[in-house]
């Protein structure tokens, strides 16, 4: 493990679409550089998983409200969130304002207080970058062609469910790009100031060692 120059605390912000490849670099990053690590969509997918499983509508506002406000990761440790059905949930969810201000105090908290006593954390999601930590030392926007996304998820998720397609999954990643990027409260866009990595092209190799070049270049910086 990488040990680190600077003595404040190090918060790094990951954004970008489903399949981008956000999730392996962040976890890459904070095991490289001792960081603790939160991948925020486990929040709007562990909404939108207890709603469907209540048999509610993730699109009624005050049902989704009341599910965010007593949200507990332990209620979802189980819970196989990692599907479709759920992913399409949370972004309804994470539409709405009320949802996205019940969810809010614990991102910052996490990245303020991050557990294990370690000096920083690595948030991925959506709006870290612009609206959870906007003071994050180091930023990326991670993205990837639609195309290429959409190759990635299906290999992942046809082992679990035979009626998935190529070309579903791929309506899927579009439909919900339009509504993470043009929803009203935190769009999913890139900060100002965020490092875009275009990974269509690349290996998770080649992802990490593009980023860890840009983080230690702006730790030096931060130094001087
Ligand atoms: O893994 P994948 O990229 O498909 O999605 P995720 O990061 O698990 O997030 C699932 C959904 O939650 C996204 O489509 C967003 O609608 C929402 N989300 C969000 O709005 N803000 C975040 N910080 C994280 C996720």
């Amino acid at each position: 493990m990488k040990r680190l120059m600077t003595a404040s605390s190090l918060i790094i912000a990951v954004d970008g679409p489903a399949a981008s490849g956000k999730g392996t670099l962040s976890r890459r990053l904070a095991q490289y550089y001792g960081l603790a690590y939160l991948d925020t969509g486990v929040l709007y997918r562990g909404v939108g998983w207890l709603m469907l499983t209540q048999n509610l509508d993730p699109r009624d506002e005050e049902q989704a409200a009341m599910t965010a406000q007593a949200f507990t990761l332990a209620a979802v440790a189980d819970a196989d969130i990692r599907t479709p059905d759920v992913g399409r949930a949370a972004s309804l969810v994470a539409a709405q304002p009320q949802v996205r201000a019940a969810l809010l105090a614990y991102q910052r908290d996490f990245a303020a207080n991050p557990p294990g006593g370690v000096r920083g954390a690595v948030l991925d999601g959506r709006d870290i970058g612009t609206v959870i930590c906007p003071d994050a030392l180091v930023k990326f926007f991670i993205t990837a062609s639609p195309e290429e996304r959409a190759r990635r998820r299906y290999k992942d998720h046809r082992a679990k469910d035979a009626s998935i397609t190529l070309d579903t999954t791929l309506e899927d990643i579009k439909r919900r790009d339009a509504r993470d990027g043009g929803r009203e409260t935190a769009p999913m866009r890139a900060a100002e100031d965020a490092e875009l990595i275009d990974t269509t092209t690349l290996d998770a190799d080649a992802v990490f060692a593009r980023a860890c070049r840009y983080i230690d270049k702006s730790l030096k910086v931060e130094d001087a």
